[in-house]
């Protein structure tokens, strides 16, 4: 998966980026409010692998669950 990534510039803010859409888009499919936690934290780590220009040696930001804001349950 790193290697199909590495064509696209993906740094620390793109991460970010690419976290809030995942969150937006879990609001907007009604993406199973019993899988979301797990699903989760599968991805936010795994996204961590995906950044392949890093240009801070900081350590990463983490977004815990927990710490999401509320997301309406359509179920
Ligand atoms: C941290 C950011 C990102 C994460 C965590 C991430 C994660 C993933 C995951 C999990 C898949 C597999 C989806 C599936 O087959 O079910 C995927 C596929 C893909 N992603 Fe990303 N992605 C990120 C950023 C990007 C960016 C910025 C681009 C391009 C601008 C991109 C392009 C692609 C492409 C083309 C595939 C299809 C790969 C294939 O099927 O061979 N991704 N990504």
């Amino acid at each position: 998966m790193r290697t199909r990534h590495f064509p696209f510039t993906i740094d620390e803010s793109a991460r970010e980026v690419w976290l809030t859409l995942l969150w937006q888009a879990m609001q907007d499919t009604d993406f199973s409010s019993a899988a979301r936690e797990e699903y989760w934290n599968w991805m936010e780590p795994f996204s961590l692998r995906m950044v392949n220009r890093r240009t801070t040696k900081a350590q990463p930001v983490r977004w815990a669950f927990a710490d999401m804001p509320a997301v309406s349950d359509h179920a």
